[in-house]
């Protein structure tokens, strides 16, 4: 199984962003992690960080060619990128979104999630264990 990790806009500040909310743990630790939680499984991982809207679009239709299963943490995009919903859709790549923190705990603006209807699944509010919670279900998918 090939599993394509993309992390969105300013997660590459993780560590020192925010610590109170998403954890002092930096991104290349969390992306150690995501692959532990798939070695001994045998799939592929490839991981990015984009801060781009276009970057990310065009990133999600590289997948359509490689991929068997999307994990999109859509950051801020996931308020209000119908782009990037419609390119998940588009792809036909089945797609699960992650969040750190729990969006529907949080302001208002992030309780909604505008990719969410493109996406098999959503896992949030487990810190960097959400990305391993989205791994785990991917990897028990066929
Ligand atoms: C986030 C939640 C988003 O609202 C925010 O813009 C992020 C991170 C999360 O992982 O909790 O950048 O996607």
């Amino acid at each position: 199984m090939n599993l394509s990790v993309i992390h969105g806009p300013n997660l590459n500040l993780l560590g020192t962003r925010l610590p109170e909310l998403y954890g002092t743990m930096t991104l290349s630790e969390i992306n150690r992690r995501i692959r532990e939680a798939a070695a001994g499984r045998r799939a592929r991982v490839r991981i990015l960080q984009l801060n781009g809207e276009g970057e990310i679009i065009e990133a999600i239709h590289r997948q359509m060619s490689w991929a068997d299963w999307i994990i999109l943490n859509p950051a801020a995009f996931t308020h209000y990128s119908y782009a990037i919903r419609d390119a998940i859709e588009a792809c036909g790549v089945p797609a699960v979104e992650v969040h750190l923190t729990d969006i529907r705990k949080r302001e208002p603006f992030r309780r909604r999630s505008v990719i969410a209807p493109a996406c098999r699944r959503q896992f949030m509010g487990s810190g960097w264990r959400s990305y391993i919670r989205a791994v785990q279900f991917c990897l028990n998918q066929k």
